[in-house]
């Protein structure tokens, strides 16, 4: 059974998160002291080198991103952490921000310095407003001592971090509704082009990561030994910070090496399933996960191999089910969650999340008819086709992956 890997949690518990003392203590900013004296290029090739995708869900290559939004021109540049962490079953970014604020921001710094932006948002969801004091005592003290502000280490590089935070819509994750939200307006997204890279916030190019993403960049800097890097293979290199919850003994966040067993991580991390039960089915990446059963459990958790078993890693999240409950009634659930959460702005959302909401319950009913099934695979593809966001256009995606792993649960007639 594996254990877990500390590396981008190698802070957590080593340092009072209220007390930039301690994190300099503990070597705390020597990686922006150290990113300050490259060439922003460069930064962005190391996290290219290492393969870092975002960990927000879509794992765009990261160093990428930061070199094209480093070329993007413009006198005034934005970068956005994103910490709404609405997917279900996500959890991951809360306990980096509970544990190492300042690892948090040393990351946002560097990546302004790389993408030559002079202010940085950090947009909070509503939940964790516990998580407020933490991150404007880690801002404030940060300026104090000239890690943030104006000429920062007397490099003539200015950066300025704000803390923003959302009402509560998961679909404010996305990064255009963020960014509406940030302005002011109506948390709703919008089409693109223009990118945001070019307009974003308030018209001006903008770089949107995840708080994982961020959190990465400063350990990396500093790994000369390669550490990171010795984890994983082909494009899943590194580690990986899992939230795995559901019908399992121990929930909780996991910081394991890329390429671990599924069956570990649920089995070993998370000590299996409570009570006895059955395993019924496994979803990844959150609701907007697809999901499978346990055909799954010996498969390496990487990208490439998660694909090529119909899920993926998208946020992180592994929600482990257990045979209380049947295949629809988890169906229904998940339904609920997006028919609540679409902003309703286009019509393959707002009405197919309510047709497929409509045809489960018939579903579950007993009553639904071979034209309702036929309907409801139709409902799936057109959204994931035609929505405007990422939310109508993943929505569907536990109910497709299931109609594949769990035909029985929607053949007519058939038990429930
Ligand atoms: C409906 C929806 C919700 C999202 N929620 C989040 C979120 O809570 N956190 C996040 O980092 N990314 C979320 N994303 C992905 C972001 O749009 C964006 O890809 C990400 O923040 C980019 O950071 P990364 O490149 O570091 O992954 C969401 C996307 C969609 C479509
Ligand atoms: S896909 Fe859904 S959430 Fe996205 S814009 Fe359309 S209605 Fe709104």
């Amino acid at each position: 059974m594996s254990s877990e890997i500390h590396f981008i949690t190698k802070n957590f518990g080593k340092y009072d998160p209220m007390s930039i003392d301690s994190y300099l203590a503990i070597g705390g900013f020597n990686a922006l002291k150290k990113a300050v004296e490259m060439d922003g290029e460069d930064i962005a090739s190391i996290i290219s080198a290492a393969k870092v995708k975002g960990r927000g869900g879509a794992a765009y290559d990261m160093g990428r991103k930061w070199s094209q939004a480093r070329a993007v021109k413009g006198e005034h540049k934005l970068t956005i952490c994103n910490a709404d962490e609405g997917e279900p079953c996500t959890f991951k970014d809360r306990e980096l921000i509970l544990h190492d604020p300042f690892n948090l921001i040393e990351g946002m710094i560097i990546g302004g310095y790389t993408v030559k932006a002079q202010d940085g948002y950090i947009y909070l969801r509503e939940e964790y407003r516990h998580l407020r004091p933490l991150l404007r005592n880690a801002i404030k003290q940060a300026e104090e001592r000239g890690f943030l502000g104006n000429n920062i280490l007397g490099k003539g590089f200015d950066f300025h971090i704000h803390l923003y935070s959302g009402a509560g819509a998961y679909v404010c994750g996305e990064g255009t509704a963020l960014i509406r939200s940030i302005e002011g307006k109506a948390g709703r997204p919008r089409m693109k082009p223009p990118f945001i890279k070019v307009s974003g916030a308030f018209a001006l190019p903008t770089c949107v990561n995840n708080v994982e993403s961020f959190c990465i960049v400063p350990h990396l800097l500093l790994d000369d030994e390669g550490e990171y890097t010795s984890h994983g293979s082909g494009e899943s290199i590194g580690t990986k910070l899992v939230s795995v919850g559901g019908n399992v003994r121990h929930p909780g966040v996991f910081e394991i090496p890329f390429g671990t067993p599924v069956r570990d991580i649920i089995y070993g991390l998370a000590q299996g399933i409570e009570g006895g039960y059955g395993l019924r089915l496994i979803q990844f990446g959150g609701a907007s996960g697809r999901i499978t059963d346990r055909r799954i459990l010996d498969v390496p958790y990487t990208y490439d191999d998660l694909k090529e078993n119909g899920v993926t890693v998208g946020s992180g999240a592994i929600l482990v089910i257990d045979d209380r409950t049947s295949v629809i009634d988890f169906l229904r659930m998940t339904q609920d969650f997006f028919s609540h959460e679409s902003c309703g702005q286009c019509t393959p959302c707002r009405e197919g999340n309510l047709h497929a909401k409509i045809i489960l319950k018939k579903i579950a009913d007993g009553t639904a008819t071979d034209s309702d099934i036929a309907t409801l695979k139709k409902i799936g593809s057109i959204m994931s086709l035609s929505s405007l966001c990422g939310l109508g256009e993943t929505a569907q995606c536990a109910t497709l992956s299931a109609m594949e792993i769990f035909p029985e649960a929607f053949a007519v007639g058939g038990a429930r």
